[in-house]
């Protein structure tokens, strides 16, 4: 790395596209802290595995889950994008153990921000949303009865809540956070930020914000303004933890949820075309047939060891026959894809779509706040 890039500071735009590769870095100029799986109470597989690489405040969560005390978690769809990516489902399965750890879940519809970030209009966001990502939510292990599902252009809590945060920052606040001004990224910025503390209006109580690292500007401002708003509302600041990128197929890192070349999405209809992607994925292996079987592959440093970790493989006896066996030189790596990675894909997305068939059955009968 040059020194010209060591020494320039890391900028997130939630908008728009970054590249971070070093979480070492990001930790600390983000003033995060690093993820401690001592402090949680009943850690999650992802957090075993290494996918929650910083948070901030998550020792206020763990109190709160070890004294039974309330506290909640809060996500939010963009309905801007067709699909979900694997990145995003990680996420989700993040939310999933805060709920299923006793947190007061909510997941916001974000249809006022893809119209002023993206342009698609709040109605064709709403009947996106209802028509594929909040089943797919659910698909994805959000209990539907535990889950407090709401559009923010209905909410007027949160409206109300975004125009008195607004108060609270300045204009070179905000551009220092964001890195700029620009009215549909304001707009946007405050309706999240009423997002992310209204939960707090009726009782102050700790929230936890699960985040890939693209929301690392949002989780800062919150917890200024909910400082800054403290002595009149008693608010928490806002806890967060951060998921680690999913990266693409090729080995290379690509923010933008936007960026689908070369990833997965859910759902993937079409298994053939599927297989041929994870046939292309960059593995560890060597060079030659000998080599591999004489030394072993590299599965620290193979994508599809990583994908099979980070999102297909869920029983940790099958993950480790997979490095083993790789460390082991025993497979090859188009047997080892065909064995483990593209098996328990497609395992995956059958899973996946039969979930996703039950739950839009009942999304017709689901209430939203407003
Ligand atoms: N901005 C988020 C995204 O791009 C969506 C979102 C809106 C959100 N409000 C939120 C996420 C509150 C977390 C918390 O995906
Ligand atoms: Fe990756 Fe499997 Fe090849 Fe090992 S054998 S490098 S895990 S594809």
């Amino acid at each position: 790395m040059s020194e010209k890039m060591v020494k320039e500071k890391i900028m997130v735009d939630p908008w728009g596209k970054a590249l971070v590769s070093d979480y070492t870095r990001l930790i600390k100029e983000f003033g995060m802290q690093e993820f401690d799986i001592e402090m949680m109470p009943h850690p999650s597989t992802q957090m075993k595995r290494g996918l929650i690489f910083g948070g901030q405040d998550l020792n206020v969560i763990a109190d709160a889950m070890k004294n039974k005390k309330p506290f909640y978690c809060l996500t939010g769809i963009m309905p801007s994008s067709e699909k979900i990516h694997l990145g995003t489902a990680a996420v989700v399965e993040n939310v999933r153990y805060f709920q299923e750890q006793g947190a007061i879940t909510y997941v916001l519809i974000a249809d006022v921000e893809s119209q002023a970030a993206r342009g698609v209009p709040i109605e064709e966001g709403k009947k996106r949303a209802l028509e594929f990502h909040i089943p797919a939510y659910i698909a994805l292990g959000l209990d539907p009865k535990k889950t407090k599902f709401y559009f923010q252009s209905e909410n007027k809590t949160v409206s109300n809540l975004a125009s008195v945060c607004s108060q609270k920052i300045t204009e070179n606040e905000f551009r220092a956070i964001y890195g700029s001004v620009h009215p549909a990224k304001v707009m946007s910025a405050f309706i999240q930020m009423g997002d992310i503390l209204h939960p707090q209006l009726k009782e102050p109580m700790p929230g936890v914000i699960p985040v890939g690292i693209d929301q690392a500007p949002h989780i800062r401002m919150s917890r200024d303004i909910a400082r800054r708003l403290r002595s009149e509302y008693g608010f928490f600041a806002p806890a967060a933890s951060y998921n680690k990128y999913t990266s693409a197929l090729d080995g290379s890192f690509k923010m933008s949820k936007n960026e689908s070349v070369g990833k997965l999405e859910i759902p993937e209809k079409d298994r053939t075309e599927l297989e041929k992607k994870l046939k292309k994925a960059l593995t560890g292996g060597r060079a030659t047939k000998e080599e591999q079987i004489k030394k072993g592959g590299q599965p620290d440093k193979c994508i599809a060891y990583e994908y099979c970790k980070n999102h297909f493989i869920k029983e940790d006896k099958i993950l480790a026959e997979m490095y083993q066996d790789c460390l082991g030189g025993k497979n090859l790596c188009g047997e080892c894809k065909q064995k483990f990675l593209i098996t328990h894909a497609n395992k995956f997305y059958d899973d996946f779509d039969k979930k996703f068939a039950n739950a839009k059955k009942i999304v017709g009968k689901m209430k939203f706040l407003d």
